[in-house]
C-alpha cells in the first residue's frame, strides 16, 4: 500500500442510523469505545488523512450526535448534513448533493459505526481509484463467514461487475467469500451525476449506495476494489457485544505493546490503559488499575492495585499504593499516595511528599518532602515545603457562596483535628495544636491554640454511674 499526498478530499461520514440491533436509545455512533465515541475515532481518521471537509450525516438522534461532535478552539468541527427519514445509504449521501456542488476531485465514504480503519488503507483506496482513472474504488476482503454483507460480484476476468446485498442475493452468490467493507473512494463528478438516478427496487425498499458500483460498470468508467487482507481494520460495530469484543482486544493490543517496551504489567487482562498514556519502562501497574486520558508515569513508579487515574502526571520512584482515585492531577517524583486517597483535580504534589489514607485534595500545591497523612481534606490551599499535616484536619474553603485559600507556609507543623476556617495563613515554622480552629493568620514561628478551655468533674462519672446503676436495680426488683 502506499502513501500519497491527497488534494481535494472530501470525506463523507454516514451516522443518520438508529443501530437497531444496538438495542439502546443512544445513537450508534455515540457508543464510546476506548473513551471516545465511535464517530470520533473515523473523525481522527478523517482528519489525520487530510480531508479539506468532513461531511457527517445524521438523522436518528442527530440533536445528540451534532452535540458530541469536537468541537473547541484548533478543532476543525465537521459540517452536519441531515437525513430525515433514512431511506438508504444512497439516499444518505444524496443529503450531501447541495454541499457537494463545489466539490471536485475525490469524495470519501465512511460509515460512523466503523472506527478501526488506518490512514494508510484509506489513503491507497483513493490512489489506486485514482492511478484506474476509474469513477470507484471499493475496500473489499475475504470472511469465512460473509453473512450480512454486500458481496462483490466479479466477471469471468476477474473484473468488478457490482454489489449485491445479503437480502437480494440469487442462490449461486451466498457463496462469495468476498464482501463490500463499506468504504468507498468516489470521483465527484460521477457520484453528484449517478446520486439522483439511484432507484429503491430491492428486497429493503431503499436506496443503496452500493448500487453505484453495478453503474459506474455500466458507464464505461469502471469500478476497481482494493482487497485488504486485514479485513478486521473495517469491522463495523453493530451490538453491544461486538463493541465490547473490539475494546477488550484493543485493550489487550495496547497493553501488550507496553509489556514490549519493558512496562511490567502484572495482570494485562484486568489493567485498562489508553492509547494516549505514556508510561515509562521498569514502571509497574498491578491489577484491576485503570489508566485514562493524558495520562503519563515515570520510571520505576508502582501503581495499583484499584487505582483509576485519569489525565495525571506522575514522576519517577513514585508509590501509587492500593485504591487511589486521581484526576487532573500531577505528582513529583518519589511521592506517596494512598491507600484509599483521592487526589482530585489541579493537586500538585512536590518531590518526595506524602499523601496518606483517607485524604482527599483537590486544587493544592503542596511543597517539596511536606505529609499529609491521614484522614484530612486539603483544597483550594498552597502548602510549602517540609509541612507536617496530622490526622483529620479540614481546610475548610468554602462558606456556602465562595471558595477561600488557605496558605500553609514551609516548616509548618499542623496538629490533629485542626480547622483551618479560609482564607487564612499560616506563617513559616508556625505550630498549630492539635484540636484548634484557626480563623486568624498565624505569625511565623508562633504557636496558635483555637480550642475551648478544657473543665474537670473530679468523681462525676463515678458518681453518674453509682445512680443510674441503681436505678437500674429499683426497675428490675
Ligand atoms: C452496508 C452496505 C453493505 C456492506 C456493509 C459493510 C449498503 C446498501 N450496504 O450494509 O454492502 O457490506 O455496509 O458494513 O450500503 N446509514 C445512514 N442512513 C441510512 C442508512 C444507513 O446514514 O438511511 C448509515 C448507518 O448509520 C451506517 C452506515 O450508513 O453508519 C451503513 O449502514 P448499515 O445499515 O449498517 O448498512 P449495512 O446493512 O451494514
Ligand atoms: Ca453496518
Amino acid at each position: 500500500m502506499r502513501s500519497e499526498p491527497l488534494d481535494n478530499l472530501v470525506t463523507i461520514v454516514l451516522a443518520a442510523g438508529k443501530g437497531t440491533r444496538m438495542n439502546s436509545s443512544v445513537p450508534k455512533v455515540l457508543h464510546n469505545l476506548r473513551g471516545r465515541p465511535l464517530i470520533h475515532h473515523v473523525l481522527a481518521s478523517a482528519n489525520s488523512l487530510g480531508s479539506s471537509r468532513v461531511i457527517v450525516v445524521a438523522g436518528y438522534g442527530a440533536h445528540q450526535v451534532r452535540a458530541a461532535l469536537p468541537a473547541g478552539p484548533g478543532v476543525q468541527a465537521p459540517e452536519v448534513v441531515l437525513q430525515e427519514p433514512q431511506l438508504g445509504t444512497g439516499h444518505a449521501v444524496a443529503q450531501c448533493l447541495a454541499s457537494l456542488a463545489p466539490v471536485q476531485g475525490t469524495v470519501l465514504v465512511l460509515s460512523g459505526d466503523v472506527p478501526l480503519l488506518k490512514v494508510e488503507t484509506l489513503r491507497s483506496l483513493a490512489a489506486v481509484r485514482k492511478d484506474a482513472g476509474a469513477s470507484v474504488s471499493v475496500l473489499t476482503g475475504h470472511f469465512d463467514d460473509p453473512t450480512g454483507y454486500g458481496r462483490m460480484v466479479r466477471g469471468d476476468h476477474g473484473e468488478v461487475l457490482g454489489i449485491v446485498e445479503q437480502r437480494d442475493l440469487s442462490p449461486g452468490q451466498e457463496k462469495i467469500t468476498e464482501v463490500n467493507l463499506g468504504v468507498y473512494a468516489f470521483d465527484a463528478g460521477f457520484l453528484k451525476r449517478e446520486i439522483p438516478r439511484l432507484d429503491n427496487d430491492n428486497a429493503q425498499g431503499e436506496y443503496y449506495l452500493t448500487d453505484l458500483i453495478g453503474a459506474a460498470v455500466r458507464s464505461g468508467s469502471g469500478a476497481v476494489t482494493l482487497v485488504t487482507d486485514e479485513p478486521g481494520e473495517a469491522r463495523g460495530i453493530n451490538t453491544l457485544k461486538e463493541l465490547t469484543v473490539m475494546e477488550k482486544q484493543m485493550n489487550r493490543n495496547h497493553v501488550a505493546r507496553l509489556l514490549d517496551s519493558g512496562v511490567r504489567i502484572v495482570d494485562p487482562e484486568s489493567t485498562w490503559i489508553d492509547e494516549t498514556v505514556e508510561i515509562e519502562p521498569d514502571a509497574e501497574i498491578r491489577p484491576s488499575t485503570f489508566l485514562h486520558g493524558d495520562t503519563r508515569i515515570g520510571a520505576r513508579s508502582v501503581i495499583g492495585p484499584g487505582a483509576v487515574i485519569t489525565d495525571t502526571v506522575i514522576g519517577a520512584d513514585v508509590e501509587v499504593r492500593p485504591f487511589c482515585v486521581i484526576t487532573g492531577s500531577r505528582i513529583g517524583d518519589g511521592a506517596a499516595i494512598g491507600p484509599f486517597a483521592h487526589m482530585r483535580a489541579g493537586s500538585v504534589i512536590g518531590r518526595s511528599a506524602r499523601i496518606g489514607n483517607y485524604v482527599e485534595t483537590k486544587k493544592v500545591v503542596i511543597g517539596d518532602g511536606s505529609k499529609v497523612s491521614h484522614l484530612t481534606y486539603v483544597g483550594d490551599a498552597d502548602l510549602g515545603r517540609d509541612v507536617n499535616i496530622g490526622a483529620g484536619c479540614v481546610t475548610c474553603n468554602y462558606d456556602g457562596f465562595a471558595k477561600h485559600k488557605t496558605t500553609i507556609e514551609d516548616g509548618v507543623f499542623v496538629g490533629s483535628g485542626v480547622m483551618m476556617v479560609a482564607p487564612v495563613r499560616l506563617g513559616r515554622g508556625s505550630l498549630v495544636a492539635a484540636g484548634s480552629t484557626i480563623t486568624r493568620d498565624v505569625p511565623p514561628d508562633a504557636l496558635a491554640l483555637g480550642r475551648a478551655q478544657q473543665s474537670v468533674k473530679e468523681g462525676w462519672a463515678e458518681e453518674r454511674r453509682r445512680k443510674l446503676s441503681g436505678a437500674e436495680k429499683e426497675k428490675k426488683s
